[in-house]
């Protein structure tokens, strides 16, 4: 008998950034954090997990191609949780289950976009890995929990569990146990909000997530301050907007969060440049063209945010989209990765 599964994980957008950890063994933030996930077919990671007597050990495949599953890394960390599970919730009541926790487990995983496209895949390569593995041994596990094994492989995955808006709470445990993925509304909540991507440029970024945010821990004055006295209020008044579909609040909530993110990031020593002229001449586009929109009716109509590198997300409503695609492609002829399907897409990120 063949034992095997295969799931799928979406890419989300942080709209209040997670960066920093106060334990980096299980990924445990210095502040909570929320995102979109962008519910499309041609953003996922799709994981095929596959248990056999005959294997004789943990492997993987990204793309194809196989990675070493290091003992004690982020990846054999998450399948041994997921193997703990099994036997927990599964094994041990019920005697005449199949043990597949005793067994290894090969592991295929592909993202469908394009690794041009310069998105980070970590976060839907961990969701992915867990929901295929949840699914190969059939866990009685609401997301909730799965997340809590997700993080382990990379914070922001935890959030690639849930659909729509979704807070990771970070918890104040040194378990870990509270740090997790909550949903604050599904994606049938708001379908006119759209997500677009912007790729700049698909390079690898050149200080990894998981480094710099360390360094900006060990170095940043700014970011104690933005722990203490700016998220949270901002985490309230974000899930607020939300609710209310309040799209002024939610767009310069998400503004500002993401340059108080890389205003931290250059607050680092040495400081990280994460963001090039031309993120921040989108920024000034932006920004121009909420202003008119301010003028004529007093709320904006887009929002950027910028996470490790410099590609945009613009948040806007549907009735904006086609207006906004066609301005940044008008400001921008130069930047050819704007014209093509991969380059500047409208995420239909809910709905
Ligand atoms: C800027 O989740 O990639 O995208 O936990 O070390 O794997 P690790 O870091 P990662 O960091 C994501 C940082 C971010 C903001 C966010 O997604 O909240």
């Amino acid at each position: 008998m063949v034992f095997q599964a295969t799931t799928s994980a979406p890419v989300n957008i942080a709209c209040i950034k997670y960066w920093g950890k106060r334990d980096t063994s299980l990924i445990l933030p210095t502040n909570s954090s929320l995102s979109v996930t962008l519910d499309q077919d041609h953003l996922r990671s799709t994981t095929t997990s596959r248990a056999d007597p005959s294997f004789t050990s943990d492997r993987l495949w990204l793309n194809g191609k196989e990675e070493i599953v290091k003992d004690g890394g982020r990846m054999s960390t998450c399948i041994k949780e997921m193997k703990r599970l099994r036997k927990e919730l599964v094994e041990d009541k019920d005697p005449k289950a199949p043990q597949l926790s005793t067994f290894s487990v090969h592991i295929a995983s592909y993202n469908n976009f394009p690794t041009a496209a310069g998105l980070a895949s970590s976060a839907s390569g961990f969701a992915a890995l867990v929901s295929s593995l949840a699914a190969l041994y059939a866990l009685p596990c609401p997301p909730t929990t799965l997340s809590l094994i997700a993080r382990q492989g990379s914070g922001s995955a935890c959030r690639s569990l849930l659909g729509g808006f979704v807070a990771w709470e970070q918890g104040s445990q040194s378990n870990g146990l509270d740090s997790h993925a909550v949903q604050v509304a599904p994606e049938s909540h708001w379908p006119t909000m759209h997500a677009l991507i912007c790729v700049v440029n698909d390079a690898k970024k050149g200080t990894s997530s998981t480094s710099g945010m360390q360094r900006t821990v060990e170095t940043s004055p700014l970011l104690q301050h933005r722990i203490k006295h700016v998220v949270p209020q901002r985490m309230i008044d974000i899930s607020k907007a939300i609710l209310e579909k309040d799209f002024d609040s939610f767009a310069r909530i998400t503004m500002a969060d993401s340059n108080q993110f890389h205003a931290v990031a250059l607050d680092t020593s040495p400081p990280i440049f994460y963001m090039n002229d031309v993120s921040r001449a989108i920024i000034a586009v932006v920004e121009e063209y909420n202003r008119v929109a301010v003028e004529t009716t007093g709320k904006v109509k887009a929002a950027y945010t910028f996470d490790a590198g410099p590609n945009a997300v613009i948040y806007t409503e549907e009735a904006n989209v086609k207006e906004i695609i066609e301005m940044i492609v008008k400001f921008f002829p130069q930047q050819e990765k704007f014209k093509d399907p991969f380059g500047l897409f409208g995420a239909q990120g809910l709905g």
